[in-house]
């Protein structure tokens, strides 16, 4: 009898939870294990998925030879040295976004999955929503002809995360903040529905405008990032995010982080396509036409993404989001603050990947 994929989840805040869900919503693998160090976050995980072991370390997880793959949910300054630990013993990892704190850590843990033939895998489960799935068949099917532009946006007016300990705000354990935290999805989501070219310059500038607005011992990251990237194929994306900022009234209360707005917007020479709500604004006969458009379905991201990494852990199937993209953002996000730094443009290597 063929015996399912065994996963171990380090990490049950709500990442943690979402994963085992999608987990339990399909059937190619089992919860086999479960590591959280907050006893009250664990007893939640343990009462609501039933892990077969529960280790409060992630370290003793890594040591259980019953766990085939890892889910990473752990801290930003976690994912590094917590994936390369799981490669080490032999696991296949899909870890959190940010894939690593800097694009020399990602290319490390590149190198290791290839050495050792394991599937290593980030998560971005937003390339998985209805939307984004229906953009990106109409991009193959060359609906938008060629893509010359995208505007990508992530931006709340009072939404600065802490996390347990505050750890979002704290550049030694976080990597950075808005645009590490939001930004990277806002300029991923743009990246991959262009089919993900190669990076070639950035010029950038972060702020940190509203610390005051939060408790915390240590405030000593952005809270907003703008860039500018071009891309070798002449294309360039515009990148707008923020945890914080006066926001206008064009854009809407969100849910718990004041005004906020996550869209992106794709430019081609035939069409444009917008992700929310989905449209599609087309030359017809010289006249721009809008057309709102439906998904195909609504199966959950999380599910689906999960579905793809265990099929690539069983061969049948190529990751999606895998260690040469997870370089190329991590590069692209490591530009950007030396970008704001210098205050000059950074060219991005066309290194080995
Ligand atoms: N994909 C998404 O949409 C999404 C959403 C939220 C967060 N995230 C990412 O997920 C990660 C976790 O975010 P979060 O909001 O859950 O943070 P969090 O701080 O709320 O949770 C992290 C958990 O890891 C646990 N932990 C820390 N050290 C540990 C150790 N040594 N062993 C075992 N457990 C340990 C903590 O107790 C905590 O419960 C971050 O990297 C974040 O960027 C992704």
């Amino acid at each position: 009898m063929h015996q399912k994929l065994r996963v171990g989840i380090l990490g049950a805040g709500w990442p943690g939870q979402q994963h085992a869900r999608a987990l339990r919503a399909g059937n190619r693998a089992i919860l086999q294990a479960c590591s959280e160090k907050e006893p009250e976050r664990a007893a939640e995980f343990v009462k609501m998925f039933a892990p077969q072991n529960f280790y409060s370390e992630y370290a003793e997880l890594l040591g259980d030879p019953q766990v085939d793959a890892v889910v990473v949910c752990l801290p930003n300054f976690l994912h590094f040295p917590a994936t390369l630990a799981a490669l080490e013993a032999g696991k296949h990892v899909l870890c959190e976004k940010p894939p690593t704190m800097n694009g020399a850590e990602m290319k490390v843990l590149q190198e290791e999955a290839e050495k050792r033939g394991l599937v290593y895998f980030f998560s971005r489960q937003f390339r998985f929503t209805p939307a984004m799935r229906r953009a990106r068949e109409l991009i193959t099917q060359d609906a938008l002809g060629t893509i010359y532009f995208a505007e990508a946006v992530w931006v709340r007016s009072r939404g600065i995360p802490l996390g347990i300990g505050g750890w979002f705000t704290e550049k030694k354990r976080s990597g950075g903040g808005a645009l590490i935290d939001l930004g990277i999805h806002a300029l991923d989501a743009a990246w991959f529905l262009m089919g993900t070219p190669r990076p070639v310059s950035v010029t950038a500038s972060v702020f940190q405008n509203f610390k005051h607005l939060v408790q915390t011992p240590i405030f000593d990251v952005e809270d907003a990032a703008f860039a500018f990237i071009r891309f070798e194929n002449s294309a360039v994306v515009q990148l707008k995010t923020s945890w914080a900022g006066n926001l206008t009234d064009e854009i809407p209360e969100g849910d718990g982080f004041g005004r906020e707005l996550n869209n992106t917007t794709i430019y081609g020479t035939k069409a444009t396509v917008r992700l929310r709500p989905l449209t599609l604004f087309q030359d017809k006969a010289g006249k721009l036409v809008d057309t709102p458009l439906h998904p195909k379905d609504e199966a959950d991201s999380f599910v689906l993404q999960m579905d793809n990494f265990l099929a690539a852990i069983e061969g049948k199937a190529e990751p999606l989001n895998n260690a040469r993209q997870a370089v190329y953002l991590m590069e692209m996000l490591d530009a950007i603050y030396l970008s704001s730094n210098t205050g000059r443009e950074v060219p991005i290597a066309d290194g080995t990947r």
